[in-house]
């Protein structure tokens, strides 16, 4: 039985699914503070196996251990956390209590229950400017937003606990930027208010929902000048997971990049989901956005060495017509 920790949001919901699919038996605790229920509702009618659902929230440790004890749990993976970078710059102490102070009793927990294997959601953002480039796992770590530095103040806690007690298994997971849907066009990503990233930003301008997407920043040193990023499609994520599920307990403690090792540009983008969708996505060229870099993408090898051959197989377009299907199908989300 494993535990999945904010398991109705975007990435743990598609998770989910891969874990039913791959014959996992699991249970989700959330507390939807970024979330729906129907996210899992959907999961349900996708996969057709039963599973449980615990609303608690991670900060609370007597429900983290008895949900351990009353289903049994040998793993853990962790999606649940706050994500938002410019939020976190503007609320720090919320991240810290959420994202640290929230792993730190979840790991007592753990600890508490004798369940030793965990999978934790971190970031690209933990390698912060680029010395080069792809991003390598042994590239300098240094964040520069406090969403960033609570991934790596965690990862940190991860590589302590296991120093200090080698039968701890720790999966690492640094996530590019991931993208799309599932397929059914069921479970897919639905932002609380105006959309940061930019493909739910595009998304809602090609549903109507927006005029225009603004682009931050046409003079980057990138081919046509927009930033460019490693886009993955979130299923090739999901599956991520379940690989490293299999590794995790020959490996100690592995931290690897999930990305596909290519980058497309704004406008590439851009063109690609106006191809996937029909619909035309006007934008305006503006001044770049704080705290962005041009170029992000990640070296590869070394997930595929530790997740048992485990590559991102989707490509670009296949992102962006599974991301317009989940979309068209529910244009204001779940719940909307
Ligand atoms: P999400 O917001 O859709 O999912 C997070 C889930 O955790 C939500 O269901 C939310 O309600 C829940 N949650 C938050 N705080 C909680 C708490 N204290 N207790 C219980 N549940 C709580 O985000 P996502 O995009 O699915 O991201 C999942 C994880 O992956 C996060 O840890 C995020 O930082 C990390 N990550 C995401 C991206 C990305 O671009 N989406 C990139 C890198 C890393
Ligand atoms: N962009 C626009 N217009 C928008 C939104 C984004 O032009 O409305 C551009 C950005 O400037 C950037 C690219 O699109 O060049 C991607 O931006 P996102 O906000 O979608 O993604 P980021 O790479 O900035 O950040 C994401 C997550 C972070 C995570 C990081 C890891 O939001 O949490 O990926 O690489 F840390």
């Amino acid at each position: 039985m494993i535990l999945v920790t904010g398991g109705a949001g975007y990435i743990g919901s598609h998770t989910c699914v891969e874990l039913l699919n791959a014959g996992h038996e699991i249970v989700v605790l959330d507390n939807f503070a970024n979330s729906s229920r129907t996210s899992l509702e959907r999961v349900r009618q996708i996969c057709r196996k039963p599973f449980a659902v615990v609303e608690g929230d991670i900060r609370d440790q007597a429900v983290l251990e008895k949900t351990l004890k009353d289903f049994g749990c040998t793993a853990v993976i962790h999606f649940a956390g706050l994500k938002a970078v410019l939020d976190s710059v503007k609320s720090p102490l919320d991240y810290y209590d959420n994202n640290i102070i929230g792993t730190h009793r979840l790991l007592r927990a753990m600890r508490t229950r004798g369940v030793k294997r965990i999978i934790f959601s971190s970031s690209a953002t933990v390698y912060g400017d680029p010395k080069f480039l792809p991003y390598t796992e042994d590239h300098p770590l240094n964040p520069v937003n406090p969403y960033g530095r609570t991934k790596l103040v965690v990862e940190e806690m991860l590589r302590d606990l296991v120093a200090s007690d080698s039968t701890w298994s720790v999966g690492i997971l640094r996530y590019f930027n991931p993208i799309g849907a599932h397929e059914s066009g069921l479970i897919g990503e639905d932002p609380k208010g105006v959309p940061n990233n930019l493909l739910p930003f595009v998304a809602q301008v090609a549903v109507g929902r927006r005029d225009r997407l603004n682009v931050w920043g046409s003079d980057y040193d990138t081919p046509d000048g927009t930033g460019v990023r490693d886009y993955i499609h979130v299923v090739d994520l999901a599956q991520g997971h379940v690989a490293a599920l299999k590794t995790i307990d020959q490996a100690g403690c592995f931290a690897v990049n999930l990305g596909t090792g290519r980058g497309n540009s704004v406008l590439e983008v851009v063109k690609a989901f106006e191809q996937a969708s029909g619909k035309s996505i006007p934008y305006e060229l503006r001044p770049r956005r704080s705290g962005d870099v041009a170029s992000c993408y990640a070296a590869t090898d070394r997930a595929a060495k530790y997740l048992g051959g485990w590559r991102a197989a989707r490509d670009i377009e296949t992102m962006c017509r599974d991301h317009w299907r989940w979309q068209s199908q529910n244009p204001k989300g779940y719940d909307g």
